[in-house]
């Protein structure tokens, strides 16, 4: 993926990149996380080098970043898997604990480990085109659909008496906003169920909401439709 068009930053236009992180971005990378998950964010979390060396080994089309001003501004990681009955679903298992040891070449499902842009560069539009990106890596791929488990950060300070089931059918009415759920329902994402303990996330109450977004050409829909033409 190489990517290239001018970003508007509410007064002028700069020009960005999106193509996938190699060894020599790992700094810029590494310094992109601490500043987008502070505390209480756990720092543990925030990629390590060994991580990311196999991101790009075992999975180079799902390691994108976005490029500004000459730096790293942010990034998004994907993994493939098929999900089976049974599986346990946290970011842990799902994600091998984000070292995507256990990437499927051919699973049906592009399941998205982490995104994140710098706070600076925060409402320009580049998490929406980071995303975009990983949707034209689906129908690049041929994979089925998107899948990853979205943090609601907003939920503990709202929690009060309410189960994240509520918090996230509050966002989607627009009753109330989130700072990762509603950007990823404006990006597309159809909310698809609520997971516990998927994460170790205070501000989420551990929380996640599963976010699905299907390749419009892979649908049961739209081949159903093509063969009756
Ligand atoms: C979530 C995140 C990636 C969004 O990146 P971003 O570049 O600021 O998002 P964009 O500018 O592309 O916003 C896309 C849309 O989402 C909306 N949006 C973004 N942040 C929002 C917020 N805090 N509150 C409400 N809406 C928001 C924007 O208004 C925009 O809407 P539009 O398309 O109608 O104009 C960024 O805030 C981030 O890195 N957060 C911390 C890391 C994190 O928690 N990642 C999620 C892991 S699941």
């Amino acid at each position: 993926m190489f990517k290239q068009w001018m970003a508007y930053d509410g007064q002028r236009f700069v020009p960005a990149v999106i193509r996938n992180y190699n060894e020599s971005d790992f700094a810029g990378l590494i310094d992109v996380q601490a500043l987008s998950f502070p505390p209480p964010f756990p720092s543990e979390l925030w990629w390590n080098e060994e991580q990311l060396s196999e991101h790009v080994s075992r999975f180079p089309e799902g390691a994108l970043c976005v490029e500004m001003e000459g730096r790293i501004v942010g990034s998004m990681t994907a993994l493939r898997r098929t999900f089976r009955e049974g599986d346990r679903h946290d970011w842990a298992s799902v994600t091998d604990n984000g070292y995507i040891r256990n990437h499927e070449p051919d699973g049906d499902t592009l399941y998205v480990v982490d995104i994140c842009v710098a706070p600076a560069y925060r409402r320009f539009g580049l998490g929406k085109w980071l995303m975009q990106a990983m949707y034209e890596t689906v129908v690049h791929l041929g994979c089925d659909r998107l899948l990853g488990g979205g943090r609601m950060p907003g939920y503990q300070k709202a929690a009060a008496g309410m189960t994240p089931e509520e918090y996230v059918n509050q966002v989607k009415t627009g009753e109330r906003t989130d700072p990762v759920l509603t950007f990823l329902l404006r990006c597309g994402r159809m909310p698809v169920g609520v997971v516990r303990d998927y994460l170790e996330d205070e501000q989420s109450g551990n929380n996640a909401a599963l976010m699905e977004w299907r390749n419009p050409f892979e649908s049961r829909t739209y081949r159903i439709e093509r063969r009756s033409e």
